[in-house]
């Protein structure tokens, strides 16, 4: 009866690369939409940790911080007994699928991507392929599990539409295998900018942990940062405040927290003076991830219930991906092992 159910729901898929601190900025673009869309949807919620390593890795940091974001989703909301929640390379299909992508991506598709020539500033010792073709196994992420719906911020929109564009390539060159997904970006908290250089998003690898509130930072760092967050040089708050970037994106993220709209947001403190609104934000802040961080304690202080869910997770997505990679291969001309 369950199953019967299940199947009629379409699939929502999505996933964060363990690479610095889970930030505010992931939860409120993302995660928090994953956990008001799960119970309408199947949901697949991957830590990309293959993604992670196109920018160098500390191993033993990296092991650390997997476990970590699988919790932390645990702990945002996401119910593990009706979700998928795995590690991206327990589930070898997303690298076999993506290197048949890869012979599908052109290369003028990969150069215009804001994302790669971002990184390669940033990263500029280390500008290597896997950096580069990034993209190709995000679109495998996605198109392994017939993906109706992609929760993500705004950044991620230019990689949603070569996803897109891969997908019904493929599609035409063969014939229907891939279903299309569709991006989710939410209204409101598309892009949180960074506390100190709001002309900039906010990113949990930013080397300035000033620049983004983690989701694991206790009260009192929480309290420092938006004490410590730019403003523009005004002292109260005015309607025109939300179109400047400092001050507009502390009053974002109130609204959002408080789930207000911008303009109910703008009458609450229209008047009031900037130290007010960083008060009643560390506040909401406050509220919102103390209990946050106690069920993440909780989830990592049984070491054998998360690895479970990965364990199980992994099963279930494999199942799922064996059938769409065994498709594509049969299409593309890939003999059957067995056969001859
Ligand atoms: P990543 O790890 O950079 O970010 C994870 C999610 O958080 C969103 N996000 C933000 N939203 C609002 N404001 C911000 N400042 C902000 N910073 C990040 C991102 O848009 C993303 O939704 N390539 C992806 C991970 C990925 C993926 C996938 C996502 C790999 N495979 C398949 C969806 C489906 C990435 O690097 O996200």
């Amino acid at each position: 009866m369950n199953t019967i159910k299940k199947n009629t729901k379409p699939t929502l898929l999505s996933g964060i690369q363990p690479s610095g601190n889970l930030a505010l900025g992931n939860y409120i673009g993302a995660m928090r939409n994953w956990v008001s869309l799960q119970k309408d949807y199947n949901g697949i919620f991957i830590v990309v940790d293959m993604h992670a390593i196109t920018v160098k890795q500390e191993p033993a940091q990296l092991r650390k911080r997997c476990l970590s974001f699988a919790a932390q989703y645990l702990a945002a909301g996401i119910d593990p007994q009706e979700n998928i929640i795995f590690m991206q390379s327990h589930v070898p299909q997303h690298a076999e699928l993506a290197w048949v992508l890869n012979c599908y991506t052109y290369l003028g598709e990969l150069n215009r991507m804001t994302q790669f020539k971002d990184k390669s500033k940033r990263h500029n010792d280390n500008i290597n392929a896997g950096l580069y073709t990034y993209p190709a196994l995000m679109a495998a992420d996605i198109l392994l599990y017939q993906t109706d719906l992609v929760p993500v911020g705004a950044d991620q929109k230019q990689h949603l539409e070569l996803t897109r564009d891969l997908a019904m390539r493929f599609n035409n060159a063969f014939s229907p295998t891939f279903k299309v997904p569709e991006p989710f970006i939410p209204k409101e908290g598309a892009r949180i900018m960074s506390l100190q250089e709001p002309e900039k998003k906010m990113s949990k690898s930013d080397s300035n942990e000033n620049n983004y509130i983690a989701l694991l930072d206790p009260p009192d760092v929480l309290v420092r940062k938006i004490k410590r967050a730019v403003t523009d040089s005004g002292r109260e708050i005015t309607p025109d405040s939300m179109k400047n970037p400092g001050t507009g994106n502390l009053l974002t993220l109130f609204a959002v927290l408080s789930e207000l709209t911008p303009k109910q947001t703008i009458q609450r403190f229209e008047g009031k003076q900037y130290s007010e609104l960083k008060d009643e934000l560390a506040d909401a802040l406050i509220a919102f991830l103390e209990p946050f961080q106690k069920r993440y304690d909780k989830i990592l202080s049984e070491k054998d219930y998360l690895t479970n869910i990965l364990e199980e997770g992994a099963e279930k997505a494999q199942y799922i991906a064996r059938k769409t990679l065994s498709k594509v291969y049969r299409k593309i001309g890939f003999v059957a092992p067995g056969r001859s």
